[in-house]
C-alpha cells in the first residue's frame, strides 16, 4: 500500500530534474500544502535534499546514501505478488533475520536490508565486514519447495545475474569467481551466501544473501581487507545512487529466481558464464576439507560443480571449496 511518501517520491523521481508543484502533489494526495510540506520534512530526515521554490514547487537535489525503504520500493520495477521489503538500522545478520521471519511465517518472497550488521557472515564461517558505510547488506527469502538436487547451480546463476546487472547499471566489468565472489581486477566487491532449510526432501526455506561494496572507501577498512576489497564507487570514480541500484538488484534477483524455479535458465546461464567467469583455463588451487587440489579449470558440470584437470589429466569435480589462483600461468582451456 503506497504511503504519501511513496506517491511524492514517485512524482519527484519521475520528473527529476524538473520541478513538481506542491499544489499538484496536494491535489494528487487530497491533502493540504502544509501536509505536503510535512511529508517533505520526513523525506529530508531520510537523507533527501530538495530545492523548494514557492512558484515552482520541489525538485530533488540529493538522494539518500543509505537504504531507504520508500525509495527502493518506488523504484522497484519487478514486484511479485505479496513481495515485501524491510529496512532496519541494525541486525546481527540479514540472513539470520530473514530466516527468523520465514520461521515466523512471513509470506515470501521478501527482502531484508540492514544499514549495518553486527554479525555479518560470509562463506566458510568468515566475518563479513558490515559497517554503516554505504554498502549493501541484503537478504531475500524464498520458499521454493524444490528438491535439494535442483539447487546445485543456484548461487552461481544468481551471481551471474548480479554481475550482469552491475555491468549494465554502472557500465563496469565485473567477474565471477566460482562459487560466489564478485570481483574487479582481482579485488572483491561482493559475495553471496545462500542458506537453505531442507524439509522432507524439499527445500522449505531459502535465503539468498548479498553483500556488495557500493559506496564505501576501502581505505577506511582494516588493512588486510582494504588491500583485497574494492567498492563500486572506486571503480566508477563517483558515488552510485544506492537506492536505485538496490531496487534494480532486487528486481533482477527476483526475476532470476523465478527463471531458476521454472527451469528456464540453462541457455542464459551458459551465455552469462561465458561472459563473467574469470577462472576458465586458469591454473588454480581448490582448498576443500583441509586438502589442497591444484589443476586447470575445465568448466562446470550440470550441477554447478567446478571441474579441475590435474597434471596427470584426471578430472575431478568440486561442489564447494575456496579457490586461489596459482601464479598467473594461464593455460589453454
Ligand atoms: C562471502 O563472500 O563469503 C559471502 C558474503 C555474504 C555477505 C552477505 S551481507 C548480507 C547477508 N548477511 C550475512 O550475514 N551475510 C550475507
Amino acid at each position: 500500500m503506497p504511503t504519501p511518501e511513496h506517491v511524492i517520491l514517485r512524482e519527484l523521481i519521475t520528473h527529476d530534474p524538473d520541478w513538481v508543484s506542491g499544489g499538484d502533489l496536494a491535489t494528487k494526495l487530497g491533502v493540504s500544502r502544509v501536509a505536503i510540506w510535512q511529508h517533505m520534512e520526513k523525506l529530508r530526515s531520510a537523507g533527501y535534499v530538495f530545492a523548494a521554490q514557492r512558484a515552482r514547487g520541489y525538485r530533488i537535489l540529493e538522494r539518500p546514501s543509505s537504504p531507504h525503504a520508500a525509495s527502493i520500493e518506488t523504484q522497484l520495477k519487478v514486484r511479485p505478488r505479496g513481495f515485501s521489503l524491510v529496512v532496519v538500522d541494525e541486525t546481527d545478520s540479514t540472513n539470520d533475520e530473514a530466516s527468523r521471519q520465514l520461521g515466523a511465517g512471513r509470506p515470501a518472497p521478501f527482502a531484508v536490508i540492514a544499514r549495518r550488521q553486527t554479525d555479518g557472515r560470509g562463506r566458510l564461517g568468515r566475518v563479513w565486514h558490515s559497517e554503516a558505510n554505504g554498502n549493501l547488506y541484503l537478504s531475500i527469502a524464498f520458499r521454493p519447495r524444490l528438491p535439494p538436487e535442483r539447487m546445485g547451480a543456484f548461487t552461481l546463476w544468481m551471481g551471474l545475474n548480479v554481475c550482469e546487472l552491475l555491468a549494465n547499471f554502472a557500465k563496469v566489468t565485473p567477474g565471477l569467481k566460482w562459487p560466489n565472489d564478485i570481483l574487479f581486477d582481482g579485488r572483491k566487491a561482493g559475495g553471496i551466501l545462500t542458506e537453505a532449510r531442507i524439509d522432507a526432501d524439499e527445500i522449505r526455506d531459502l535465503v539468498f544473501g548479498l553483500g556488495l561494496n557500493i559506496n564505501s572507501p576501502a581505505t577506511g577498512w582494516p588493512t588486510d581487507l582494504g588491500q583485497r576489497a574494492v567498492s563500486l564507487s572506486e571503480i566508477t570514480g563517483a558515488p552510485l545512487d544506492f537506492n536505485r541500484l538496490t531496487a534494480a538488484l532486487i528486481g533482477r534477483i527476483l526475476l532470476a529466481y523465478q527463471k531458476f524455479v521454472d527451469g528456464d535458465y540453462t541457455k542464459t546461464f551458459a551465455d552469462l558464464w561465458h561472459t563473467y567467469d574469470i577462472l576458465r583455463g586458469r591454473e588454480i588451487a581448490v582448498l576443500e576439507g583441509g586438502r589442497r587440489h591444484v589443476g586447470t579449470v575445465a568448466g562446470l558440470d550440470d550441477e554447478g560443480a567446478l571441474l579441475l584437470r590435474d597434471s596427470s589429466g584426471r578430472t575431478a569435480r568440486y561442489r564447494a571449496g575456496e579457490v586461489t589462483l596459482e601464479k598467473s600461468r594461464s593455460l589453454a582451456p
